[in-house]
């Protein structure tokens, strides 16, 4: 039987009952497979890393050492959320690595989108990997693999490493609980493990994070001006009623500048652009009609509330023409 192919007769899990029966299954074959060995996992926050974090914590406890690195680039209160939920209220052996200063150094000067990708990649490998080599005895390597990952992989669309790959001289068996489940499957898998809403019903997130919301070479202050004005977009869209009916919403703050009129006095400051798109499957992706009350408001927010920014934009442009991300 080839272990990378959802059997036919697999029921798809939409209620709690179903997820209870997949978390009690997944949660002994966890435990025939490890046995009393240790298994290391790249948590990133992001729904599939979180899943897989909650039931290997369930079935192998303190076995499971969970590595958070901190890039920088990630959305306000993301770090500390991963921090609370796995480690003071799961209980889980957590590294977190706060390596924002190494990141944002390494891509000070560079304004190449691909390079600043690129960039980003390897240095997150290379920190996990250092926090690897820390550790001694440990063989398996836990990983948030989904089904659609392995069917993009098979047909040659994209090459999916969820870490990056294994660490290097380490020779580890993978652990993969849900590489069987879709999505949604994970997320009522998520839910019946106990995780909180806002992490199980996450909206997607690209690796590199912030950074490619920061075109163009990233200053410290540029990047902080976006993770504010997100933060805003986020809790204003929640209060709308829309964070769960839009498919994925943020701000960009491109690098230029524009005159303005702050507190009386003439400001020269960006733009913050919101992005707001509906999508099945992210390769195409209409707008979302927001209503103009809530712009308004996020409007007169950030223009007030983010250092650095006197102007708001609305993006609306679909994929095609444009990406979804800026970069
Ligand atoms: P684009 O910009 O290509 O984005 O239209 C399509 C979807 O993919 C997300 N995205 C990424 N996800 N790593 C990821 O895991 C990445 O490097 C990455 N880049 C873009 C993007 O947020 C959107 O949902």
């Amino acid at each position: 039987m080839n272990e990378n192919k959802r059997p036919e007769t697999m029921e798809r899990i939409t209620t709690p009952e179903l997820a209870q029966a997949f978390i009690d299954q997944e949660v002994q074959a966890v435990r025939d497979q490890v046995k009393d060995g240790k298994v290391l996992l790249a948590l990133s926050g992001g729904v599939d890393s979180s899943v897989v974090a909650a039931l290997l914590i369930k079935a192998i406890g303190r076995n499971l050492v969970c590595v958070h690195v901190n890039h920088g680039f990630l959305r306000k209160g993301e770090p500390e959320q991963v921090i609370q939920v796995f480690q003071k209220e799961l209980g889980a052996n957590l590294i977190y690595v706060d390596a924002s200063d190494r990141f944002i150094d390494k891509v000070a000067n560079v304004s190449d989108p691909e390079q600043k990708r690129h960039i980003i990649g390897e240095e997150f490998i290379k920190v996990f990997d250092e926090e690897a080599q820390k550790l001694s005895g440990i063989h398996f390597l836990g990983q948030g693999t989904i089904y659609p990952d392995i069917l993009e992989s098979e047909k040659g669309i994209k090459a999916h490493h969820n870490v990056g790959g294994l660490p290097s001289n380490m020779d580890m068996e993978l652990v993969e609980p849900v590489k069987l489940l879709y999505k949604d499957e994970v997320r009522v898998v998520g839910k019946q493990l106990g995780l909180p809403e806002s992490m199980v019903e996450r909206q997607p997130f690209p690796g590199p994070g912030l950074a490619v919301r920061t075109p163009g070479a990233i200053t410290r202050d540029r990047l902080e001006a976006v993770r504010e004005s997100d933060a805003i977009l986020r809790e204003e869209f929640a209060k709308a009623g829309l964070a769960g009916k839009v498919w994925q919403y943020f701000t960009i703050v491109p690098d230029f500048r524009t005159t303005g009129i702050v507190n009386g006095e003439r400001s020269f400051a960006w733009p913050a652009v919101i992005r707001a798109v509906n999508t099945r499957d992210a390769m195409t992706a209409t707008i979302e009609e927001v209503p103009y009350e809530v712009l308004r408001k996020i409007t007169e927010r950030i223009t007030h509330e983010v250092p650095g920014v006197n102007r708001v934009l609305f993006d609306l442009t679909p994929k095609p023409t444009g990406t979804i991300e800026w970069e």
